[in-house]
């Protein structure tokens, strides 16, 4: 006997047809006429039911901080640093546990159940990672939170960091983070990212770096995270994040790095909604768009996944915690309009980033977790182009969240009734 099952499901590999059965909160059969009893069986006539959107690089402590103290009015990133630097003595645990927990619910309504935050260790106090491990546990039920030990002003430049992030890493956060381009000296940043790998290996954990957030076409910290990667042995538990400066280097100089991530078993997190808007904010005209070289990657066999990075902060106003959103701005800078393109945009906030985040039972097969979303689409590009309708959002077999299907009633003349964007049959 059957907790559920889901009739008629459209996978995200094309599959059309599908039964999914699910007991006690996993999948324990995918395929098509499922002959079993259940105690509740939904139709959900043929649109796609895809495993949910993973944010593989977010800022949970500054989220839903919009207006505090005030808003960003220029929208660079300058003037977001100087924010975060007049909010944080501002901050209270109580104030950040709440506005994380918001956020949590606007991505478990978005089908969001998987995020990668980032949090400052730079303040001593440590207040923001208390707050965030308390939310980690308190979202546990619904949404997987990984974090990263995150030295927003460098952990050599800025005084005590690298033993606020070991203390921090003590505390139970889960990942190395770093900042080398932000420490005063290439030198430096270098010397940043070894201390930080090697810190990551004697400790066994992760390692997630902000790494070349610039246009500045000779950073070279990427060249370096892929160096320590492979010296360590960290193949596969490495990821630079942003990588921006890719966009701005020589093609000769790429040719040559891209073969050397890959070899390190290095990912690379790209944020196209903010590195679309803060890169290239010092060009007149041509203006760089100053996302990383995403298609290129792929080729060259590296592991891409698109993250939000912010939502409704000092660095970004905008944002819900929508995956769409972020793998349609990706699409769109990255020129991926071909039909595999599409469909890596789409791999880009589901698979890719729960291969790099590690998530146990991720995915649509007989023993993985029923966590699962069905889509008002038909396919991944569909559900691309319409930011698609979260109808059902499942976690663990269990519906956590529901959207009405998006439909206009029309009152045209000699045109009656509803339309829903959906390509027409
Ligand atoms: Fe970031």
């Amino acid at each position: 006997m059957l907790d559920l099952i889901l009739r008629q499901c459209t996978l995200p590999d094309g599959r059309s047809g599908i039964d999914i059965g699910i007991r006690d909160g996993r999948i324990v059969a995918v395929e098509t006429g499922l002959a079993a009893a259940a105690g509740d069986v939904i139709d959900v006539a043929g649109q796609l039911v895809t495993p949910p959107f993973v944010d593989a690089h977010f800022h949970m402590d500054a989220t839903l901080s919009y207006g505090l103290p005030r808003v960003n009015q220029s929208g660079t990133l300058l003037e977001g640093i100087a924010l975060w630097g007049e909010l944080k003595p501002q901050l209270t645990q109580d104030a950040l546990v709440e506005r994380a927990l918001a956020y949590c619910d606007w991505a478990a309504a978005k089908g969001l159940l998987a995020i990668r935050s980032h949090v400052d260790v730079c303040d001593p106090r440590l207040l923001a990672v208390e707050a965030l491990l308390h939310v980690k546990e308190k979202v546990r039920p619904y949404i997987d939170l990984q974090l990263v030990a995150f030295p927003q002003d460098g952990v050599l430049r800025a005084p005590g960091a690298l033993d606020n992030l070991k203390r921090a890493l003590d505390m139970g956060v889960d990942v190395v983070g770093g900042i080398p381009h932000f420490e005063r000296t290439m030198a430096d940043g270098a010397e940043s990212v070894r201390i930080l790998c090697e810190l990551a290996a004697e400790r066994g954990l992760p390692v997630d770096m902000h790494c070349d957030e610039s246009d500045d076409p000779l950073s070279r910290h990427i060249e370096t995270l892929a160096f320590h990667a492979q010296r360590l042995g960290l193949q596969g538990r490495v990821a630079g994040s942003h990588l921006t400066s890719m966009h701005s280097m020589d093609n000769y100089y790429v040719s040559k790095l891209l073969p050397l991530i890959a070899e390190a078993g290095v990912a690379a997190i790209a944020n196209p909604l903010i590195n679309i808007t803060l890169q290239g904010r010092h060009d007149t005209y041509p203006k760089r768009r100053g996302m990383t070289r995403v298609p290129e990657l792929l080729a060259a066999g590296v592991p891409v996944a698109f993250g939000h990075d912010c939502v409704m902060d000092p660095w970004y106003s905008l944002g819900s915690g929508d995956m769409l959103e972020v793998a349609a701005m990706g699409l769109h800078v990255a020129q991926m309009t071909s039909q595999d393109g599409m469909r890596a945009c789409f791999a880009a906030v589901t698979d890719t980033p729960a291969r790099i985040l590690g998530l146990d039972g991720y995915g649509i097969a007989p023993g993985c977790r029923a966590d699962l979303v069905v889509l008002q689409a038909g396919d991944p590009i569909e559900a691309l182009r319409l930011r698609a309708t979260r109808l059902l959002v499942l976690r663990a077999g269990r519906i956590i969240a529901r959207t009405p299907p998006a439909i206009t009633t029309l009152n045209l003349p000699g045109r009656p009734g509803n339309v829903d964007f959906r390509r027409p049959l």
